[in-house]
């Protein structure tokens, strides 16, 4: 249960900008349980409290959950006044305050969690937790096992900053081409992160993939610049991993 203005109930809902909500109510368009209710500033109990603008019902939304498998080409951010980004993808959104939790680099794929969940978002961001996210890499290059025993005992990736113990996994070699397929594990989540450890390795990050974050896995039916809801399941697991 919430209680909540009416004007910030409506401007939530993306029923218009602050001024246009204060019009619509002062005109008497609003009704809340059948009445008519001209104040902005009056109180609503999200859970019980019809609202509605010219008899059509605004059911309130407080917290919205999406996976996005992000595409290659657009930013991991709210707005941006040159690129598109990863909120511009979502259409059927009932909250404007949405977020993506955590950053994807431009040309990284796969799984963002879209939410408007600040407290979710600091529980799987926060240092602290060390939750795993599991990244697909194409390497160019032989990954070997001086790679993967460097990996896992953490290596210096920046002057001063000494990444956490990583789990490489090789899947493949493509002698020709020499590049190698790798599932890489990590618990942190630093600025260019997996590129980093690779440069560290003297290796170089062709194709970098997001597989999962902590319980959430990327629903293989996805594609590039698809996304869908998470179920009430996938919510949940979150949250206690957050515990
Ligand atoms: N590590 C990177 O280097 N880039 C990403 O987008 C995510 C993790």
């Amino acid at each position: 249960m919430a209680l909540l203005r009416l004007d910030k109930y409506l401007c939530d809902m993306q029923a218009g900008t602050r001024s246009q909500i204060k019009d619509i109510v002062r005109k008497g368009r609003v009704k809340i349980n059948g009445l008519v209710v001209k104040k902005p500033e009056t109180k609503i109990n999200t859970s019980v409290d019809i609202v509605a603008v010219d008899d059509k019902q605004v059911s309130y939304v407080e917290f919205e959950y999406f996976m996005l498998n992000k595409p290659a080409g657009v930013l991991s951010a709210a707005k941006d006044k040159k690129d598109r980004t990863v909120l511009d993808l979502i259409k059927d959104n009932s909250r404007r305050d949405l977020f993506p939790v955590g950053r994807l680099d431009k040309d990284t794929e796969g799984l963002l969690l879209i939410t408007n969940d600040g407290i979710m978002s600091h529980e799987l961001l926060t240092p602290k937790k060390h939750v795993d996210k599991v990244y697909f890499a194409q390497i160019n290059g032989m990954v070997t096992q001086k790679e993967i025993t460097e990996f896992a005992e953490g290596l210096v990736i920046d002057k001063d900053f000494t990444a956490l113990p990583a789990k490489l996994v090789v899947l493949d070699y493509d002698k020709k081409h020499n590049i190698s397929f790798i599932e890489i594990t990590i618990h942190e989540g630093k600025f260019h992160q997996v590129k980093k450890m690779f440069l560290a390795v003297g290796l170089e990050v062709l194709y970098l993939k997001r597989l999962s974050m902590g319980p959430l896995h990327l629903d293989g039916d996805l594609k590039p610049g698809q996304y869908r809801k998470l179920t009430d399941i996938e919510i949940l697991k979150l949250k206690q991993c957050g515990n």
